[in-house]
């Protein structure tokens, strides 16, 4: 299966804010074929979260697997964060912005509702590792990047980073 590139900041088309998926069609073999591509480059990266943003696709929608085998697969569309609790604090990397970790801090615990790959809704309970990835895959359908929580200072010294890195590749 051929991957997709991934668009890597400061590239503008990550600042997208992206639309509804019409629901009707995630069944069909557009959206099921974007999906499997979303998954195979994910685990190709590796990475445990893709949102579609990263690939220039700019509809609301993400693959997550936090699992070690990749056995967990989930599909996220049009997700909606219904309750938020507590605070963490994790060390988070993004295959949006190579090389670079940071620690930000998100709520604990989420509830999340969203329409899975047969295109029903489900609502999940989610902590830890999954809660901060799924929270961190939303703001990317938002336009936002985890290095925005960061200060002006140190988002400037990845922008180098990554400016100076690309220059090498
Ligand atoms: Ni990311």
């Amino acid at each position: 299966m051929s991957l997709l590139p991934i668009l890597e900041f400061p590239d503008p088309r990550l600042r997208t804010v992206a639309k509804p998926v019409d629901v009707s069609k995630v069944t069909g073999d557009e959206f099921q074929a974007l999906f499997d591509q979303m998954f195979a480059t994910m685990y190709d990266a590796p990475g445990i979260g893709l949102a579609a943003s990263q690939v220039d696709v700019h509809q609301r929608f993400m693959v997550i697997d936090v699992s070690e085998d990749q056995s967990n697969p989930l599909v996220f569309v049009n997700p909606e964060i219904l309750e938020r609790d507590g605070e963490q604090v994790y060390q988070e990397g993004c295959l949006s912005v190579p090389g670079i970790f940071a620690d930000v801090t998100r709520a604990n615990t989420i509830k999340v509702k969203a329409v899975n790959r047969q295109g029903e809704e489900f609502e999940l309970d989610a902590d830890g590792v999954l809660a901060v990835c799924i929270q961190h895959e939303m703001d990317h359908l938002d336009g936002k990047l985890f290095v925005d929580y960061l200060s002006p200072l140190k988002r400037e010294m990845v922008r180098k980073k990554l400016a100076k890195a690309a220059k090498n590749k």
